[in-house]
């Protein structure tokens, strides 16, 4: 491979893969740990694996989910004046793409958050507004951690975030899901009451959940909904799903996928891979529908 050709498949990657949440797959015992407090090893790969003062950064910021008691405030995490720079990229990347395919259910908690742009905001501040919106709780975690514990929580009203912001030499790529992902997808959609009771609704399922085929089944749908559901809305396709609102790339580009009807059998049955754009995408007819229907779907797994 030529160095040009390097650099252009590291930019694409770069492109393609600033919204991977590994969570919903990371079944693999070296990537997840079913143990919520375990720390993971960067891969040499890493952005910020040569980074000394990054990865000593990254393990203080583990250390407040270590030692963090379930309630209590989430102490802030000491990030930098250049990752407070990496969330501004990020926001004037990301802020014309939502204006333009977001959908109305999350422009408006987007509102509600009121974020600043030039300051990664603490997940203790993110959590009380949730909070006392839709009763949702963030907590910190060190890292991955099983599909199952993650969407189990779910079911107590709790998500389970990490605080870490991804490296600043990659400020629109990240290889894991990193505080940018949590706050600016999940933790927006779960101050809307209707996804965060569906976000609730999949955690109460998955416990009802005993076949690791049916795990996977709902951990698909749980991918095409919440991480990556669009929807309709005066004609346009609207984004709600947390992956796609979290990457700017990958809003622009997600009219170019194979746009299905909203059906939630087939979603269980689509493989997907998390470091490519979506080219399968299942569209609601409307935000009332897409909750009517999962809401109904959940209740009766
Ligand atoms: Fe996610």
């Amino acid at each position: 491979m030529t160095a040009e050709t390097d650099t252009t498949t590291r930019q694409d990657q770069q492109l393609l893969s600033d919204h991977v949440d590994m969570r919903p797959v990371a079944t693999d015992p070296d990537e997840a740990v079913a143990d919520r407090n375990a720390i993971v090893q960067l891969d040499p790969d890493h952005p910020g694996f040569r980074d000394l003062e990054y990865r000593r950064r990254r393990n203080q910021i583990a250390q407040i989910a270590l030692q963090y008691h379930p309630g209590d405030p989430i102490p802030d995490a000491p990030y930098t004046d250049e990752e407070h720079q990496v969330w501004l990229t990020i926001w004037r990347a990301l802020q014309p793409a939502q204006q333009k395919h977001a959908s109305a259910e999350y422009l408006e908690c987007l509102k509600q958050l009121n974020f600043l742009p030039d300051r990664i905001p603490q997940l203790r501040e993110i959590n009380e507004k949730v909070f006392a919106i839709s009763g949702f709780r963030l907590e910190p975690v060190a890292g991955l951690v099983q599909p199952r514990v993650f969407l189990e929580n779910l079911a107590d009203g709790v998500f389970l975030c990490t605080q870490y912001i991804r490296h600043h030499s990659t400020p629109l790529y990240t290889p894991e899901p990193d505080v940018v992902h949590e706050i600016v997808g999940h933790g927006v959609t779960l101050a809307s009451p209707r996804l965060a009771e569906l976000n609730r609704l999949f955690g109460k399922a998955v416990q009802r959940t005993k076949s690791a085929d049916a795990l996977e089944r709902l951990s698909r749908i749980y991918w095409f909904t919440i991480e990556f559901g669009v929807l309709r809305e005066d004609g346009a396709v609207k984004a709600y799903g947390t992956g796609l609102l979290s990457s700017a790339g990958e809003l622009g580009k997600m009219h170019q996928a194979d746009l299905r009807p909203l059906d939630l059998d087939a979603a269980g049955r689509q493989d997907y891979d998390p470091t490519h754009f979506q080219p399968v995408l299942f569209c609601a007819d409307s935000f009332d529908a897409m909750y009517q229907t999962l809401r109904e779907y959940l209740v009766n797994w």
